[in-house]
């Protein structure tokens, strides 16, 4: 079947504080957007790159891409994104052709993401795994507290969960394309959305798998994170 890889990027980017949408914004002179596309594009696998773009900017985003255009082997439809997360990935899901087998859902705010860890989340959706995840360890202790804390007060802790059985999720996320329509059709967009992808083909019964991430492929959050891809992009001389 073929790979296609649906790289939502219609957030605000409200974290980084003002500015263009963060997926517009520039790495070392280069839209994060672009290197996102580049990064799914480097995979053999990946043939069809589905940009779902903020709704206010789809001229804009056809305009960078059109300037910074992936290889021929690639095809690339821009479509616009919705007010979360889900909807977005939904809507690029839409988007793709009846020949798809294997979706990649990719974050336009990991622009560095290594073609390692591409390659590998495709072999393992291949392999027989209906949804598969890139994650790391997690580094700092996490606390749980109880909801309604206000935001600044000292907040009461209520566990702490044992770190070595946390791990830190990443993108891309690879499906089997049904599995993951059909957790987009049967989960209703409530709120701010889902998080993460496999958190909802989860929620659907269906066994989501990990596998290595990598340190490259973190996201582009708040200001300092661009201080920090801009460095990982010098050292690679891009
Ligand atoms: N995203 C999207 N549509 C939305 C919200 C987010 O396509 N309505 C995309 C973002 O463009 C980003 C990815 O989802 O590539 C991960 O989201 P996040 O890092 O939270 O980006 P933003 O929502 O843009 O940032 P913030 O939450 O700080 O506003
Ligand atoms: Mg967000």
């Amino acid at each position: 079947p073929r790979t296609a890889a649906v790289v939502p990027a219609a957030g605000r980017g409200v974290r980084l504080g003002p500015g263009a949408p963060k997926a517009l914004r520039q790495l070392n002179g280069t839209p994060m957007l672009v290197h996102a596309v580049r990064a799914m594009a480097r995979a053999r696998a990946v043939s069809l790159v589905v940009v779902v773009a903020p709704p206010d900017g789809i001229a804009e985003t056809r305009a960078l891409l059109d300037e910074h255009p992936p290889p021929a082997s690639v095809e690339l439809v821009v479509v616009p994104g919705g007010d979360t997360r889900q909807e977005s990935v939904r809507r690029g899901l839409d988007a793709l052709p009846e020949d798809i087998g294997i979706v990649l859902v990719h974050d336009a705010a990991r622009p560095l993401v290594p073609v390692e860890v591409v390659d590998s989340v495709i072999a393992a959706v291949r392999d027989g795994a209906p949804a598969v995840v890139p994650a790391l360890p997690v580094t700092d202790t996490v606390k749980q507290v109880a909801p309604g804390g206000v935001r600044g007060e000292p907040e009461p802790v209520t566990a702490t969960p044992d770190r070595s059985l946390l791990r830190a999720v990443q993108t891309p996320q690879g499906f089997d394309r049904r599995a993951l329509a059909a957790a987009h059709r049967r989960i209703p967009a409530t709120g701010e959305g889902a998080t993460d992808d496999a958190g909802m083909v989860e929620r659907t019964g269906v066994q989501v798998v990990l596998v290595p991430g990598h340190e490259e492929a973190f996201k582009v959050t708040r200001p300092l994170d661009i201080v920090l891809a801009e460095a990982v992009l010098a050292r690679r001389r891009l």
